[in-house]
């Protein structure tokens, strides 16, 4: 069999089992099994795969059909311009997570070294762009999870800044440090009721903790909100991604506990997805 044949079965085994990204999916495993890049595979869809390397790919793909995330099958996955290690421990980064990143970058200039805090760095995707894009600034991260500092502290030194960024295994609630100018977060912010109704390769596979933002989905929010009140030095900012129903509340609860110029920016699909604002006092 070559390359083209068994691209050609797994796609429509994928396929069948409703998994939408079913073609690049399979050309990413049998980039995983061949140890090679996916643009070396569609370059030789001609070539002969061996038998053992059958038995791994079917192997990965029965993972796959199991609703197993690709990421989580490959051990990666790309955030902004970068490639992240990432395991079960933490969320899978997102592209709608770019957003926050574009705009933070708007207002900093390349020479900016401010001084920045990440809540809640997950695999460390946010806190280590930033510090690749703006290598002045001085970055500090946080998170709830030791797993996940575990992980963000891998990418780092991937990355060449493992230690020029700042990583700290501690809740929000219990973190207290010298005034940030700038402070970010992507909380989990699904409400507990919504959470069953997620896809099963998320439900079954990403962390409670990176997902769960309580009864009403704000919960991790309000609590940030209060903590940065005491984080952000005045006229510093505060960068959060929302979910798409959340902006309104937010902004009214951010206006009501200290903050003004509140600004919500939309993703590619149009939807609300992250707020803005300035601490006034
Ligand atoms: C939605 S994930 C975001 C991960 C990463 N920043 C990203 O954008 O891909 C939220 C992260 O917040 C962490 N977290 C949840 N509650 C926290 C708390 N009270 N204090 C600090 N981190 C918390 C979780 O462990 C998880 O890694």
């Amino acid at each position: 069999m070559n390359f083209q044949e068994i691209l050609s079965k797994a796609s429509s085994r994928l396929k069948l089992k409703n998994i939408k990204s079913y073609k690049l999916d399979s050309e990413l495993l049998l980039a995983k099994t061949l140890n090679i890049s996916r643009e070396e595979v569609l370059l030789n869809l001609n070539k002969t795969i061996d038998q053992s390397d059958i038995k791994k790919y079917n192997y990965f793909l029965k993972l796959r059909n199991q609703y197993k995330p690709i990421a989580h099958i490959i051990n990666y996955k790309f955030f902004w311009k970068y490639k992240f290690f990432v395991n079960k421990d933490v969320l899978i980064p997102r592209p709608d997570t770019e957003l926050i990143i574009e705009k933070i970058l708007g207002i900093l200039p390349l020479s900016s070294n401010k001084n920045i805090l990440d809540i809640g760095t997950g695999s460390g995707c946010i806190a280590i762009s930033l510090k690749k894009e703006r290598p002045n600034c001085r970055i500090t991260a946080i998170d709830k999870s030791k797993k996940a500092i575990k992980v963000a502290k891998k990418n780092a030194e991937m990355h060449q800044v493992g230690k020029k960024v700042n990583f700290f295994n501690i809740d929000v609630d219990k973190y207290l440090s010298s005034k940030y100018d700038l402070i970010v977060s992507n909380p989990p912010y699904i409400k507990h009721s919504e959470l069953l109704s997620l896809g099963k390769d998320i439900k079954l596979n990403e962390p409670r903790l990176a997902l769960s933002g309580g009864s009403s989905g704000l919960e991790i929010y309000f609590k940030i909100i209060n903590k940065c009140r005491i984080l952000l030095k005045i006229n510093g900012m505060l960068f959060l991604e929302i979910g798409h129903k959340q902006g309104k509340e937010l902004k009214k609860y951010l206006n009501l506990n200290g903050f003004n110029q509140t600004r919500i920016y939309k993703d590619l699909s149009g939807r609300d997805r992250c707020i803005v604002s300035t601490k006034n006092k």
